[in-house]
């Protein structure tokens, strides 16, 4: 058992945090806010906005304005899921610095996200990553349902790493590995790993893990006892899936980092300001904090 000596956080907060927020629109300068205030932090790496359409996630609608109203601090990477052509033509109009397609392990949740079947949305993805190599902008790649769907149960780690190959082959440089519904625990988080990294490299691979059951910390540990070094988190454990109903938002940014800080693996991310984004952000929202961390220093 080696740990990283550094780990490279994603935030997820302005895209898989607000996407699925109830009620109306959030204002775009809320967005905006909350991502200077990330960058700040320490955060490199932003997922900021969803080029999708606004039907299907109209908190995703202003991806444009939201990219354009965003201060850009050099060296901070401001990432955009786009679905297809059309979404990565708009993210390209919008000065994205690198965009990601998404996938699943699982037929039914492909259809019920991106309503297409998993071999239909490998070929759409296709043209994404051709017009992104001419533009050279990185593309990272989504697999959802990892650990399990909300439709299908349980997934076999094949299913998922064959999944995950298909992207890793098409280019994209880190493919993410989403437990969407947060119903994995930490044995079965390594064993999909396992299966995973026999395909891919365990360094292109990221643990994107959300909270649904309270496991997500302990997953986490697991799968960096097995060499992961890239986690996606959101502040306050903001978000969910809209296409996968109760599911809880990403494990949280401040509980993920002090966690990291009591490993004495380096991120370069400010807990201090991370906890005070997450209270910015939970009162603008008027929405419970969903980080451990964040409640138990804010008090
Ligand atoms: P579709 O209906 O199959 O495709 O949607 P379509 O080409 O027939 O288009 C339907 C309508 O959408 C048309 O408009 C298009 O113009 C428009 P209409 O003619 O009806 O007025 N459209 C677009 N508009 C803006 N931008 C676009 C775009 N494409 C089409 N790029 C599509 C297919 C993928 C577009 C749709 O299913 C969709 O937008 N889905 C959204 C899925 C989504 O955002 N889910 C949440 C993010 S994934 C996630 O949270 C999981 C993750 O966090 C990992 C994990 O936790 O597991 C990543
Ligand atoms: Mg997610």
């Amino acid at each position: 058992m080696a740990f990283p000596e550094q780990v490279r956080l994603v935030e997820m907060s302005p895209r898989d945090g607000l996407q699925n927020e109830a009620g109306p629109v959030i204002a775009t300068d809320i967005k905006t806010g909350l991502i200077d205030r990330l960058s700040d932090c320490g955060l490199t790496h932003i997922e900021s906005a969803s080029f999708v359409s606004p039907k299907w996630v109209p908190q995703m609608g202003d991806a444009t304005e939201v990219m354009a109203g965003i201060h850009r601090k050099p060296g901070v990477r401001y990432s955009v899921l786009t679905p297809n052509l059309r979404g990565f033509k708009s993210a390209l109009a919008a000065g994205v610095d690198e965009v990601a397609v998404f996938g699943a392990a699982s037929e039914s949740f492909s259809q019920k996200n991106i309503n297409c079947s998993i071999a239909e949305s490998l070929e759409r993805f296709l043209p994404v990553m051709e017009a992104a190599k001419k533009h050279n902008i990185p593309v990272r790649g989504y697999v959802s349902t990892v650990l399990g769907c909300p439709y299908e149960g349980d997934i076999a780690p094949e299913q998922v790493a064959k999944v995950a190959k298909a992207l890793a082959d098409m280019g994209c440089y880190e493919i993410s590995l989403g437990d969407t519904i947060g119903t994995g625990t930490p044995l079965k988080a390594k064993r999909m790993l396992e299966a995973v990294a026999s395909h891919v490299p365990m360094d292109r691979l990221a643990a994107h893990f959300h909270d649904t059951y309270g496991q997500a910390l302990a997953n986490l540990y697991a799968v960096l006892e097995e060499g992961i070094a890239v986690i996606d988190a959101s502040v306050a454990g903001l978000g969910g899936c809209p296409y996968a109903n109760g599911a809880s938002g990403n494990v949280a940014t401040e509980d993920v980092l002090y966690m990291l800080n009591g490993l004495e693996i380096r991120t370069g991310v400010d807990l201090n300001k991370l906890v005070a984004t997450g209270k910015w952000i939970t009162g603008q929202l008027n929405r419970h904090n969903g980080s451990k961390v964040g409640q138990a220093l804010q008090s």
